[in-house]
């Protein structure tokens, strides 16, 4: 099939790579020139794991190709996916002004029939809106579907390649049928396309995110209670997470939710509510925890110094919102080195893959550093605020050479209180 992908981020470069994987002509079109100018000199602009491998493998067969010129990409596919962002507006609902700036344009520029596919996180209702933005211009037939995207950054190739479920929410038949024709190759697992009608499944994926976003923030205040009361969660966890109906996923207490999407799209489904008349008290308090959390160790940190962060040197582990991903939107750790920046300290931070977008924000306030060890150099003390792998198992008689004092801040739970304890340093985590 031939396939149009308007928006080529996260979500839009990964769908525009699997599906030139299993055979279809696509077209990636972005409206950011420096982008696409890297994408056809065959150079992936995100980090996203193993997708190198396939964008490669499709640009050479001649089925991935780029593009700025929505014309182009309108005349293309027979499936016009819309992979756009959707960002916070002010009042925290979700700007649609990508989405419908678009489907406006499409109504306009479209000549034959065509599946619009809505692949962006959007409110109930967008796909009708869609719809009457597009139908006010055209002058042949098209649908919309909406088809909310499921991927987790860092295992977006893997979640695509072989998805838990597919929603696809239409009333068209021959939509319906298109659709599953596409993603036939993507289920031969036996996992579902669910098919539902529009409204449905623009709130499935609402829903999906908040209730992992409660998921994570429930746990948090776990934690924060296990440090009252001198319980540790991570047994707590073990033993909840066997009960088949808790499982034993998205259980582990950190510094807070962040990312591209959970804070977002809990805020854009609190504001819907309200929209309603409908107060979702459970999102209120989970978007207040969440808050809180973001920056729970600097109490922590500053009760270490007693108060004073002033010529204290900090070494920061982690600046992605989670690991496997160079993705910083929302991200944790910018709440955190924020916070201590305006109390005094310097930073020296490292991150795999992280870095050009933390720049970006915090230019030279920070110091960047090439390895994870380097970050240590005179430093007071090492708080980590993301996951990575290479964070795991360090070298720990190097950390304590490298450190001023051995003392860890640990906003995600990398190690075994007593064995750190044992190799000379204090430690310091979340609900242990
Ligand atoms: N990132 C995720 O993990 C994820 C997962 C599921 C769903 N989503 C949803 O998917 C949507 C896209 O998210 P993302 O993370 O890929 O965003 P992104 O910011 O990474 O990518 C969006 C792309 O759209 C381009 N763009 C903006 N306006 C354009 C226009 N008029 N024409 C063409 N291109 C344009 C931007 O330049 C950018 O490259 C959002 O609604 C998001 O909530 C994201």
């Amino acid at each position: 099939m031939k396939i149009t992908v308007i928006g080529t981020g996260y979500v839009g470069l990964v769908t525009g790579t699997c599906l030139a994987e299993t055979g279809n002509d696509v077209i990636c079109i972005d409206i950011d020139q420096k982008k696409v100018e890297m994408m056809q000199e065959g150079i992936v602009p995100i980090y996203e794991p193993h997708l190198d491998v396939l964008f490669e493998r499709n640009i050479k067969a001649g089925r991935l190709t780029f593009s700025t010129s929505l014309d182009k990409g309108l005349e293309f596919g027979d499936i016009i996916f819309l992979a756009l962002p959707t960002p916070e507006d002010e009042d925290g609902s979700a700007d649609l002004s990508y989405v419908l700036g678009v489907a406006d344009e499409i109504g306009k520029k479209i000549k034959e029939y065509k599946v619009i596919v809505d692949k962006s996180t959007v409110p109930v209702g967008t796909a009708e809106k869609v719809y009457q933005t597009i139908a006010k211009n055209a002058t042949c037939e098209f649908d919309v579907v909406s088809n909310p995207e499921f991927l987790r950054e860092g295992y977006a190739v893997d979640d695509f390649l072989k998805p838990e479920r597919i929603v696809v929410g239409s009333s068209s038949e021959r939509a319906i049928k298109l659709m599953k024709k596409l993603y036939g190759p993507f289920m031969r697992s036996g996992n579902p396309i669910i098919i539902m009608d529009e409204k449905s499944a623009e709130l499935t994926k609402y829903a999906a995110n908040a209730s992992l976003a409660t998921k994570i923030t429930f746990m948090n205040e776990i934690a924060n209670y296990c440090e009252k009361v001198g319980a540790d969660v991570d047994k707590v966890r073990v033993g909840m997470g066997t009960d088949s109906r808790i499982g034993k996923r998205f259980l582990f207490p950190g510094i807070g939710y962040g990312g591209s999407c959970f804070p977002k799209d809990v805020k854009a489904l609190q504001k819907a509510g309200k929209d309603q008349s409908y107060d979702f008290k459970i999102l209120n308090s989970v978007i207040e925890v969440n808050e809180k959390q973001k920056t729970i160790l600097l109490p922590k940190i500053e009760n270490y110094f007693k108060g004073d962060l002033t010529n204290k040197k900090l070494a920061i582990w982690g600046l992605a919102f989670k690991p496997e991903t160079d993705d910083v939107r929302e991200a944790p750790a910018i709440y955190l080195m924020r916070e201590l920046l305006n109390k005094g300290a310097s930073l020296s931070v490292y991150d795999p893959e992280a870095i050009p977008n933390i720049r970006k924000q915090f230019g030279d306030t920070l110091s960047y550093c090439n390895s994870m060890y380097e970050a240590l150099d005179s430093s007071d003390a090492l708080v980590i605020c993301t996951e990575w792998s290479i964070f795991r198992t360090p070298d720990f008689q190097e950390v304590k050479k490298r450190l001023n004092t051995p003392m860890i801040f640990d906003g995600r739970n990398l190690y075994d209180v007593e064995e750190v304890k044992k190799e000379g340093f204090n430690y310091v985590s979340i609900g242990r």
